[in-house]
């Protein structure tokens, strides 16, 4: 029933529950066997290619070592490292990697592009993140979500708040919904999700599995309860360097502090970011931004980040124990 060999995956709408759950666990037993180095290679003399249109640390480095352990070979194409795209179509450059590849992994802009991979190549094809979803990351929030909490999934309460018209709203929902948990997705009108592409299927799959899903403007409201508050930057890889100023004037009152925390009225609240994450001004966008503007763009504050609430380089590192059950269910 959980046989997902030879499947791609692009997208949390293309699962059900039972399988996505079994991919959760998949993860948790091969993180186990990577501590207690029982870990056993499923994918000897496999070829991976791992194409990345848009930087990566997480997920690429996820992918590499992943198939290292499981004893795969990758091939690394960077941003501006094959034809594909320029010279080549989508369509073309399928066809070839799938005369060579075992699997591949796409980052890049357009949901199509890596649904035409997975329709082309005739390889699983695995989504390193798109402008519309990103189904990887979803994968490793939910594991360190079950990790640091008592409650099964479906009794979970996250908030998420921020730009809720980026690829990390988009599959919170999404996943959320999948997963029967209290989804809370908390925004200014303005940046609020889709319809046709996500609430409204969104909303569908919440009816079968008990899921609540809340889209509000109200902060205190939207928090009140959670269990984990999510966030992520306000200007996403690919957007114009013009959008900051509005996004910053839009979302200023969504930033994650102190005062957000608390007003979750839950001590145990914990904190959840899939990084790269703007905490301070050092770095270079974020030092520009404040040349430009005289306004940060930090969505969540220095003092939650390095907080004991803040358990985001845990979700980090779950990126690689659930990039590699994806390899391993798919191609294993
Ligand atoms: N969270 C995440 O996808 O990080 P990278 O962009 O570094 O891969
Ligand atoms: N929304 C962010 C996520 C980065 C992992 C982006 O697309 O840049």
């Amino acid at each position: 029933a959980f046989n997902l060999r030879g499947r791609s995956f692009l997208k949390e709408l293309d699962f059900t529950s039972k399988e996505w759950t079994f991919l959760l666990d998949l993860s948790a037993d091969l993180k186990a066997a990577k501590y207690a180095g029982t870990e056993r290679r499923h994918l000897a003399g496999k070829n991976i290619a791992l194409i990345f249109e848009k930087t990566s640390t997480r997920t690429r480095c996820a992918f590499e070592v992943g198939a290292h352990d499981q004893g795969a070979q990758v091939t690394y194409l960077d941003p501006s490292g094959s034809q594909m795209g320029h010279k080549e179509s989508f369509k073309d450059t399928a066809r070839v990697l799938g005369r060579m590849f075992d699997g591949i992994e796409y980052r890049g802009r357009s949901q199509r592009a890596v649904e035409e991979l997975a329709q082309y190549s005739g390889v699983p094809v695995w989504n390193g993140l798109t402008d519309e979803w990103h189904p990887t990351q979803m994968l490793a929030d939910q594991l360190t979500m079950r990790e640091h909490s008592d409650k099964p999934l479906r009794r979970v309460t996250f908030a998420y708040l921020g730009d809720a018209r980026n690829n990390m709203a988009h599959s919170y929902i999404v996943s959320g919904a999948l997963m029967g948990m209290d989804v809370r997705i908390v925004a200014p009108k303005t940046l609020w999700p889709d319809q046709d592409m996500v609430v409204k299927p969104a909303r569908e799959m919440a009816a079968r599995t008990g899921a609540a899903i809340t889209i509000t403007e109200k902060v205190n409201e939207g928090v009140k309860g959670a269990d984990f508050v999510l966030t992520d930057v306000w200007v996403s890889m690919g957007e114009p360097a013009e959008v900051w100023s509005e996004r910053i004037s839009l979302l200023q009152k969504y930033q994650v502090n102190a005062k957000v925390l608390k007003a979750t009225g839950n001590p145990e609240v914990k904190f959840m970011h899939c990084l790269p994450a703007f905490h301070n001004r050092e770095t270079a966008i974020g030092e520009q931004l404040y040349e430009k503007t005289g306004l940060d763009a930090l969505e969540v504050t220095e003092d939650v980040f390095e907080s004991d609430a803040s358990i985001v380089f845990d979700e980090a590192e779950n990126r690689l124990h659930t990039i590699k059950a994806i390899m391993v269910a798919t191609l294993g």
